[in-house]
């Protein structure tokens, strides 16, 4: 399935630090899946989407599975836990939607305030060699009832990628239009570093996303950071 590389990045990157983690916050999480995942293995479990269809989505397949997920519509800039948590995922190149590039610091600052000292941000973005490489041509799916195009364009010089999704879904007789612009933003490793530093991070380590996904190597990098342990200065101490 489509999720399948993402959960075996994750077991296998986080095989130390998933079975330590009591309580995890899926940020971005979208339909939930990773949440429920989670939840499944007797964490407690938040999930944060900025989308309150995604929320709604979440909500619905945690109840119909009778899993304990604490879905909170709210920003990956600003979103604030009931309490500090053991490990935050981030999953699908959520990171590469925050819009502005001065926005990075504003999530690595919520992160940072959201985990306890010692807990963990794991997640993925896309890589300007990724942006070159795959947003730039188009792809279709065709299913029984489902016509799906993807136009991708870049612009290097702002990274800046999108992707113009057009789909048809049948309903009856005629089939439904449907259109979004998926937009991301380019992080460098570097400009990465710098926001999670800052935000009081201390040991950050990279993967190639390439072993994991059907893609070139270089194109997507999975990390994981760790919150400084001790107490840290000002606004990055508490939940
Ligand atoms: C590519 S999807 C990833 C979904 C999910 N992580 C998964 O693994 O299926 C991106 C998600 O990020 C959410 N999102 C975009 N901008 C956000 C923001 N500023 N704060 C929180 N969520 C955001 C979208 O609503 C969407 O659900």
């Amino acid at each position: 399935s489509f999720r399948k590389p993402m959960d075996k990045a994750r077991d296998r990157l986080l095989h130390r630090i998933l079975p330590a983690a009591g309580s995890v916050c899926d940020l971005a999480c979208g339909g939930g899946d990773t949440a429920l995942e989670m939840a499944r293995s007797g964490k407690k479990v938040y999930a944060v989407d900025l989308s309150a269809g995604m929320c709604k989505l979440a909500r619905e397949k945690a109840s119909a599975a009778g899993l304990p997920v604490r879905v909170i519509r709210g920003d990956m800039r600003t979103f604030r836990l009931p309490e500090p948590v053991d490990l935050i995922t981030c999953e699908y190149d959520a990171l590469n939607h925050v819009p502005r590039k001065e926005d990075l610091c504003k999530v690595a600052e919520a992160v940072a305030r959201a985990l306890k000292p010692g807990g963990h941000f794991y997640f993925d973005v896309n890589n300007r060699k990724g942006f070159r490489q795959y947003w730039c041509t188009t792809f279709w799916i065709e299913k029984p009832g489902l016509a799906l195009v993807m136009r991708n364009g870049n612009d290097h010089a702002r990274d800046r990628a999108w992707c113009d999704v057009e789909w048809f879904i049948r309903e009856g007789a005629l089939w439904r239009r449907r259109k979004e612009r998926v937009e991301e933003v380019c992080w460098s490793g570097e400009e990465m570093r710098r926001a999670l530093h800052g935000a009081g991070f201390d040991k950050i380590r990279t993967w190639d996303g390439g072993q994991y996904f059907k893609m070139q190597r270089g194109c997507r990098t999975i990390y994981l950071a760790r919150k400084r342990a001790g107490r840290l200065p000002g606004r990055h101490g508490g939940a």
